[in-house]
């Protein structure tokens, strides 16, 4: 089912009396069938959104749609949707079987029927053996998918995952990750999954909705959102190491990085930014490049050798840093305190306007 929001807005008050639009003027559909992720920083709304669909805040203004029913003003239990939240938030006296079978309890449905659809969900999240366990007898991975589970059971139209793997630590987050995959493929359930972590919602998603400011800033499949941002701030927000990000300058249809030429441009002059993706760069083993570098520090782990290298006397305020890092084939020997000539691979640098959006 598709899930569709038409100039959706929700504005707080704050505190000291501001209005905060933690969604401003959103319209998004959703897709059919599809794995979504809602990313961005906190506080940029992703939360508020993923509310808004399930019921749970009402909007300021807009309209929310699943397929051609209108939900906007229809409470959360008639919306026949499925939430699992960062803590498990399970019963911790209910064994998994009855955690999974309590929403059932309310509906009218027949006790057998209730016990194969519990057996079912828990078979699904791979839980089976586990019934009669209570929560703390799970690992933190096995209790979320006891939540999945028990979202589930209800044969809900979409399933909502607000950070489901916050509060796991790094090996458990993967293997949910994973299991969240198949389970979604599995039921073919519309799912929106929040996530603050960009690499969690590249792995896992079919699209990515980038989210700042209760805006959208762009939405796609996770490589082409990667290969094409349409502003700094998302070619910022996804990848690591972060992109780089230089003061740079157009003049005579070339990209200047202080006075070395980059490459050659169609744009007209003018002071830009420019983002080059740390595995964007050639090493120039013939040095006719006019790109140069002194590299301060080699990293090699792996397949990787890391470049980091200081660029002093660049703008600070478009600089996060005072260095940047280069990542190339771990065949190159290169030393620290080596100059080095570089060319960039035209698809892995952006040019941006000194506001952050993409040149056109
Ligand atoms: N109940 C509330 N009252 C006031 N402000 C809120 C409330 N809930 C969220 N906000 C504000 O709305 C913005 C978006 O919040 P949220 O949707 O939780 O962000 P995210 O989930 O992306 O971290 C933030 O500025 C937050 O402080
Ligand atoms: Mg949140």
């Amino acid at each position: 089912m598709e899930i569709r929001m038409e100039k959706l807005t929700k504005i707080f008050i704050s505190k000291d009396k501001k209005e905060v639009r933690a969604v401003d003027n959103v319209d998004l559909t959703i897709p059919t069938g599809k794995l979504i992720g809602l990313l961005g920083p906190s506080g940029c709304g992703k939360s508020t959104t993923l509310y808004l669909i399930a019921g749970l805040l009402r909007q300021t203004e807009g309209h929310i749609y699943f397929d051609e029913d209108e939900v906007s003003e229809m409470p959360p239990e008639k919306r026949g949707i499925g939430l699992v939240f960062q803590n498990y938030a399970l019963y911790p006296h209910m064994t998994v079987r009855e955690n999974i079978l309590f929403p059932l309890q309310n509906l009218k449905v027949e006790k057998e029927e209730a016990k194969q659809r519990t057996y079912e969900m828990a078979e699904l999240v791979g839980l089976q053996e586990m019934l009669d366990r209570k929560p703390k007898e799970l690992s933190g991975g096995q209790q979320q998918r006891v939540a999945i589970a028990r979202a589930l059971v209800k044969k809900p139209r979409v399933l909502l995952l607000d950070e489901p793997l916050s509060n796991l630590d790094a090996r458990l987050r993967l293997q949910t990750r994973e299991e969240i995959k198949r389970i979604q493929r599995e039921t073919g359930i519309t799912t929106v999954f929040v996530t603050h972590d960009q690499e969690e919602a590249m792995s896992i998603s079919d699209e990515i909705v980038v989210m700042k400011d209760g805006l959208i800033q762009q939405m796609g499949e996770p490589q082409d959102v990667y290969d094409f941002p349409t502003n700094l701030f998302v070619a910022k927000f996804l990848g690591n190491p972060q992109i780089n990000v230089f003061d740079g300058e157009i003049k005579n249809k070339k990209i200047y990085i202080d006075d070395m030429i980059v490459s050659e441009t169609k744009f007209p002059d003018q002071k830009i930014i420019i983002g080059i993706r740390p595995e964007g760069f050639n090493i120039d083993a013939e040095e006719k490049s006019q790109l140069v570098f002194d590299v301060n520090l080699v990293e090699t782990i792996g397949r990787d050798t890391t470049l980091i290298i200081d660029m002093p006397g660049q703008e600070a305020g478009l600089l996060d840093k005072k260095s940047f890092k280069v990542i190339v084939d771990a065949s190159y020997r290169i030393g620290s305190g080596h100059k080095v000539h570089f060319t960039v691979k035209p698809d892995k640098m952006h040019l941006f306007d000194l506001n952050g959006e993409l040149l056109k």
